[in-house]
């Protein structure tokens, strides 16, 4: 499964101009670790993006107190389609603008091996070919998406330079592949087309005047489209009843344990699923998803929640369970 420890030790810095540099980043990744990469906006921190660990791991590096999707990054063209749904209009815009600063929120590919952990839950996904040449070589290298938020810690300013990565994440992440200062400096221009509209989620290195250009029509509001947190709540919800910090287990109901706590009234679980039995909150956010997807298949009508620690991961898993346990519009 890779490294499961966080990476509390030193993190390598490597000079991508040095033969091997890349390949030896490209390992990590493959291994499951976090490497903080170039791209031609900001430097990104990678991770491999069908590796719920390796996510988890961005997350936890980051200090992000809730799951936010994270950009997946990919090298060709076929690879993108392998993950997001491009109607004409998704497929224009990525043929006039990638490789470059574009990402693209588009409805995910049900055969797509990005895990859910890196959508925080969303059937979209966030698609970008960066043009950077050691971005580009170093995807290629992994053979896999790469998820990458900016390398920077939560509420921090995007890092242009191995430097400033460093001063924010460094003992926090594997290795950092430096490249020099990036050129665009600011992130990528986000677009969703999710029912053949495009709109603009965030304004980037791309202008909304180009896109449109190609488009021949006007992009959706900034204003009206932005993902607000609250819209998180309309994520996957299971249709249990969830049921958080629970101090016992009622007969018939699921059981999302974690570290191996023997919650009184546990033999009358219909099921019961540990998130981590050590302990350790990186595996436990890991699990989440599909832990929470697979009590609710059983069918148990509440799904009763062990606590949890709120300290670092767990304060984004807390956020999730709550938004899980919110009440919602019947169905
Ligand atoms: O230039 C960039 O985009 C940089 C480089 C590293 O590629 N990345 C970057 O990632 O800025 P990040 O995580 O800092 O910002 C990505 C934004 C987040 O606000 C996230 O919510 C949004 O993209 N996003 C990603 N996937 C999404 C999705 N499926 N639906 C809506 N928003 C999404
Ligand atoms: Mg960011």
């Amino acid at each position: 499964m890779g490294p499961m420890k966080t990476s509390r030790t030193k993190t390598i810095r490597l000079d991508a101009s040095r033969n091997g540099a890349v390949e030896e980043a490209a390992a990590i990744l493959r291994a499951g670790g976090t490497v903080a990469f170039p791209t031609e906006t900001v430097y990104g921190l990678g991770g491999d993006a069908t590796d719920p660990v390796a996510v988890a791991r961005i997350y936890e590096a980051k200090g992000r107190p809730s799951f936010n999707p994270l950009i997946a990054h990919v090298a060709h063209l076929e690879e993108a389609e392998k993950h997001g749904l491009f109607d004409e209009t998704a497929q224009r815009l990525a043929t006039a603008f990638w490789p470059g600063p574009l990402t693209l929120v588009l409805p995910l590919r049900e055969s797509s091996p990005i895990c859910e952990l890196a959508r925080a839950g969303f059937g979209t996904v966030g698609l970008r070919m960066p043009s950077h040449r050691v971005a580009r070589a170093l995807i290629a290298a992994a053979d896999r998406p790469i998820a990458g938020p900016s390398a920077n810690r939560s509420g921090h300013v995007s890092p242009t330079s191995a430097e400033h990565v460093l001063a924010d994440l460094d003992g926090r992440i594997d290795a950092v592949l430096d490249a020099g200062p990036t050129q665009v400096g600011i992130e990528s221009t986000i677009v969703s087309v999710i029912d053949g509209t495009p709109r603009l989620l965030r304004a980037g290195g791309i202008t909304r005047q180009a896109i449109e250009q190609v488009l021949g029509r006007a992009l959706g509001a900034e204003t009206e489209q932005k993902i607000a947190p609250g819209m998180m709540a309309s994520h996957y919800a299971p249709q249990a009843r969830v049921r958080l910090d629970a101090e016992n287990v009622e007969p018939g109901e699921a059981v999302l344990s974690f570290g191996a706590a023997k919650l009184p009234g546990l033999e009358g679980a219909s099921l019961v699923l540990d998130l981590s039995p050590s302990g350790d909150l990186v595996e436990a956010a890991a699990n989440l998803f599909s832990h929470l997807r697979a009590l609710d298949a059983s069918g148990a009508p509440t799904i009763a929640v062990a606590p949890i620690p709120a300290e670092g991961l767990g304060e984004a898993i807390h956020d999730r369970l709550m938004r899980s346990a919110a009440p919602r519009p019947v169905r």
